[in-house]
């Protein structure tokens, strides 16, 4: 008899989900994209070879907008995601945050791994958006403002010399450096830093330590799990990759020192001195003189997982762009010895005085915007779509996943003149830049909070690089510059040369 109704109950709820599966594909049939490989599955197979042949999701993305048009729709197993790169689209995906919302739960691989929270659904990147997001934004906004930033120049400056004395060292011992493994550290360090006032090395050691096995992680997991993300079913069916309980060890450690530093900074009497991004995340979980600790540890891994590997994986591609655009180089090079080198700028500058150069150096900018518009290391961005919409003559249901893609906006040919060509001169032009096609770091009110901070630690480095030593494109290394799809992008060849300037 209970067999009778277990087996009855499970036929009804197969019907019920079969039925349901076809009235998902009715809804959104009249909208191009490839064709479904399997009912239950979708596009997943698709999504998994051709990410790797692409190389990142984002490029992925493109390929499919030059194929079915401006607005697609992909399977995702029963879950359809809606793709556009239609210009009044995307401005709503980016200014609209009633229109389109960050889903619920946050994001999902970003929330926890394996049990542990990793930037929680709550911080300041993960929360859907409404009250509480917009109460945290408004607070620390300021903190990441030019004018506050340039009180922590000086660390930038020590870390970028540290890392032009690594890079010289591993030429000298190797006779090649892999600039990844040299930098990884050290955008860690930075953060560390001029983000938490962390001048320990053992301390600073500890950090760069558990991010790198957790930034390690996502490469394995991405690989293992082929698109499930990290969802149940992917813990479940143990697809969410072998790496796994080695990062939730390293994060509870994480987790564990930064909760140490935040208690440091409210028991020590210090909070509010040190004016650094520490001090905006514990004001902006503080509410009525009592701090939310979880919070706070969620949001100090955000600044770390925001801050860190996007930061590495830009100077990383600027160096392989550098070795093979070598007239930009020498450009570059020429902008470095007129303006730094020429004003005698050092360690013992002004902070003023090293801005003010900084600001003089335009074409470093156009350098930096252009690798940045190549190589976004975000390559796709994702939302919940809250109301029904028509993107051209397409009805789109609320409640789908909507996708716009940074790569596929810097890229589209409709957008940008000889796309794959690497021209810093177009940002020479900005006015000639079409709204919402340069996006690495969004635009509206969701965009990176630490966009000023990434751009000064960047260009703080290059121009101390730049000063010492020149890049060389190693024999081995080809032409073309590969990646595969990590939680961001990553490259998979990281050789240079390094020569010191006479
Ligand atoms: C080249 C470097 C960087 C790039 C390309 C970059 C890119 C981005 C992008 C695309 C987003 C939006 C993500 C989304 O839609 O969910 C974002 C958000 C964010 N970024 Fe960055 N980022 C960089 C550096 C940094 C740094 C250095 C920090 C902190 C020190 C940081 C902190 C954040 C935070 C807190 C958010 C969430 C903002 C919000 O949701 O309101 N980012 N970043």
């Amino acid at each position: 008899m209970l067999l009778t109704v277990i087996f009855g109950a499970s036929t009804l709820y197969l019907i019920w989900w079969i039925l349901w599966i076809a009235m998902q594909h009715n809804k959104y049939d009249h909208i191009p994209g490839p064709k479904r490989a399997s009912f239950f599955l979708g596009n997943l197979k698709l999504m998994a070879t051709e990410t790797i042949k692409a190389g990142n999701l984002g490029s992925f993305f493109l390929d499919l907008t030059l194929e079915f048009g401006d607005v697609f729709v992909l399977w995702r197993a029963t879950l359809p995601t809606v793709v556009t790169c239609d210009l009044p689209a995307v401005k709503e995906y980016y200014t609209n945050l009633k229109l389109f919302k960050k889903p619920k739960q946050g994001y999902l691989n970003l929330s926890r791994i394996g049990q542990t929270s990793f930037l929680g659904n709550h911080s300041i990147l993960s929360d859907a958006g409404g009250p509480n997001w917009e109460r945290k934004k408004r607070i620390m906004d300021p903190g990441f403002k030019i004018s506050r930033l340039q009180e922590h120049i000086s660390k930038f400056y020590v870390i970028g010399e540290q890392v032009a004395d690594d890079l010289e060292k591993a030429q000298i011992e190797n006779g090649f450096v892999d600039f990844a493994k040299v930098i990884a550290p050290y955008t860690i360090h930075a953060i560390s830093s001029a983000g938490f006032s962390v001048i320990s090395d053992e301390k600073l050691k500890q950090l760069s330590d558990g991010a790198t096995v957790i930034a390690d992680h996502w490469v394995t997991q991405f690989k293992s799990s082929n698109f499930f993300s990290r969802t149940r079913l992917a813990e479940i069916l143990g697809m969410d990759g072998p790496s796994r309980p080695v990062a939730e060890k390293q994060l509870k450690y994480l987790r564990e020192l930064g909760k140490q530093l935040i208690l440091d900074r409210v028991e020590s009497g210090n909070f509010g001195k040190a004016n650094d991004a520490l001090d905006f995340i514990i004001r902006s979980n503080e509410e009525n003189g009592e701090l939310n600790m979880k919070l706070s540890v969620d949001d100090f891994m955000t600044m770390y997982e925001a801050g860190n590997v996007t930061t590495a994986t830009t100077l990383s591609f600027f160096i392989a762009q550098m070795t093979r655009n070598v007239d930009c180089l020498e450009k570059l090079i020429r902008e470095v010895d007129e303006i730094w080198v020429g004003r005698g700028i050092s360690r013992n500058s002004s902070n003023q005085d090293i801005v003010a150069a900084l600001k003089d150096m335009v074409y470093l900018d156009a350098v930096i915007n252009e690798t940045l518009r190549i190589h976004p290391p975000v390559t796709v961005g994702n939302r919940i779509l809250q109301h029904d919409m028509k993107i051209q003559n397409y009805a789109i249901p609320a409640g789908v996943a909507f996708t716009v893609s940074q790569q596929v906006m810097h890229h589209h040919p409709q957008f940008w003149k000889d796309p794959d060509i690497f021209n810093p001169d177009r940002f020479l032009h900005s006015k000639d830049i079409i709204p919402f096609t340069f996006v690495p770091f969004i635009v509206g009110p969701r965009r990176c909070l630490g966009k000023n901070f990434a751009i000064l630690e960047m260009k703080v480095f290059i121009s101390i690089w730049l000063s010492r030593l020149t890049f060389e494109k190693s024999s081995s290394s080809k032409e073309e510059i590969l990646t595969e799809q990590s939680l961001l992008v990553r490259m998979l060849d990281t050789k240079t040369i390094v020569k010191m300037r006479g």
